[in-house]
């Protein structure tokens, strides 16, 4: 077993912090305040090749591993968590959906411009009744011959209002439950989808979270992804990768608030010295650091899984269960060690401890990964 990362994956490492400290932290706040979509940084993440990381390079990716993406994820999580997570909804949910599952034609017309970071891609499963429980999907597309007609409505899609390429899932033969359902590839702009109200959040504000409306949308039957009946299993596979993301996401705010509460610990003055001679300060920090090395070792151990052609379904959501957790608690932690001043915008760590909360709800809440996970031991 070797922990050491390659001379490769420490360049992605940072590579990617050199971004999220140069270019994602001056606006930051700003973003967070106005609930601002960072457009143009994405541009940027972009050109760097970070939108399409594990593509194939002949369909406009980086052709990079897993733990490279990762690596990326935790460093610019560590900053902005909204740009992170439409990183992470580009890359794993939407490219890797695509390439893995798509048609030549689809991959030539979608993925390459996703790849690129020309288009952004979002996926949509979440409804308004069906979270958790997936298979209760109310949208339909039901089958007209040459073309789906698709009706329904989507909550909490991420990318929302940026994308143009969207995976959505809908019911297409009712009576078949899960095996009724598919995936089809939906363009912005095709009559009668609407991109309804933006969420306005807690945490990730810079994220465009929006309601999507679909009434009488005609979707070519070349849309579809893979046979027929496939889009339950389709959408559980691809989420079993985007957890990886939302792992190492969970794990960057964490470590985040950790640079942040050391740096302060050591600038910080009280009872005559800096705060992290204080014990009851140095033990928080020693606390921290546990947690969130061994959140890493779950998150890098289900990158590899994933790397090296191993089912990855329950580490990945033991990752991201974990990771979440330590993220939640472990961001609290880092605004206590700034006591006043970690509850005012300034000082980074309370928008830290606001993004934590999401990565314990999307893409599977903490229960649904223990539901994937207890499967998993009991062999069921
Ligand atoms: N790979 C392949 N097939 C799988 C699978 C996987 N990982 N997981 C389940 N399946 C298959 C099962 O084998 C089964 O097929 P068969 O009937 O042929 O055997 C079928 O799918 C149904 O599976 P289950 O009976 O396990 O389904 P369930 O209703 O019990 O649900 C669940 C299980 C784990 C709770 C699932 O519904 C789930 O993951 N729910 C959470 C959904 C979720 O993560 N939503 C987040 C929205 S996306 C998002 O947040 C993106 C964003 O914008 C950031």
């Amino acid at each position: 077993m070797n922990f050491e990362l390659s001379e490769e994956h420490l360049a992605v490492k940072e590579a990617a912090r050199d971004f999220a400290q140069n270019v994602l932290k001056p606006g930051v706040i700003q973003r967070d305040n106005d609930q601002q979509f960072p457009k143009e940084e994405i541009k940027e993440l972009a050109e760097l090749g970070f939108m399409g990381m594990m593509v194939d390079p002949k369909y406009g990716g980086s052709g990079m591993d897993t733990l490279s993406y990762v690596l990326a994820m935790e460093e610019i999580s560590k900053v902005d968590a909204s740009t992170s997570v439409c990183m992470s909804v580009n890359n794993s949910l939407v490219c890797w959906g695509i390439e893995k599952f798509g048609s030549e034609e689809q991959k030539q017309k979608y993925l390459v411009p996703l790849a690129t970071g020309e288009k952004i891609g979002a996926f949509c499963l979440s409804e308004p009744e069906a979270g958790s429980d997936a298979t209760s999907q109310k949208t339909t597309a039901f089958d007209k011959g040459d073309h789906y007609l698709l009706n329904g409505t989507k909550n909490w899609i991420t990318n929302g209002s940026s994308a143009s390429v969207y995976l959505v899932i809908a019911q297409t033969n009712v009576e078949l439950g899960h095996k009724g359902i598919n995936a089809f590839i939906v363009e912005r702009g095709m009559d009668g989808f609407i991109v309804g109200a933006k969420e306005d959040k807690m945490g990730i504000r810079g994220s465009d979270t929006h309601t999507l409306l679909f009434n009488d949308v005609k979707v070519p039957k070349e849309n579809r992804i893979g046979e027929d009946g496939f889009g339950f299993k389709f959408a559980m596979k691809v989420l079993s990768g985007g957890r990886i993301g939302i792992a190492s996401q969970a794990l960057g705010i964490a470590a985040g608030g950790l640079e942040l509460a050391t740096e302060y610990s050591k600038e910080r003055k009280a009872f005559g010295k800096e705060i992290h001679k204080h014990q009851a300060i140095a033990f928080k920090l020693a606390d921290m650091a546990t947690e969130i090395e061994a959140a890493r070792l779950l998150v890098y151990k289900s990158a590899l899984d994933k790397d090296s052609g191993k089912n990855y379904d329950q580490s990945s959501a033991m990752a991201k269960l974990y990771a979440s957790k330590v993220a939640m608690e472990q961001t609290v932690e880092a605004v206590q060690i700034h006591g006043g001043y970690g509850f005012v915008k300034e000082y980074h760590v309370e928008r830290l401890m606001r993004d934590a909360k999401i990565t314990q709800i999307y893409e599977g809440t903490s229960e649904v990964q223990k539901i994937v996970i207890s499967r998993g031991v009991l062999n069921t």
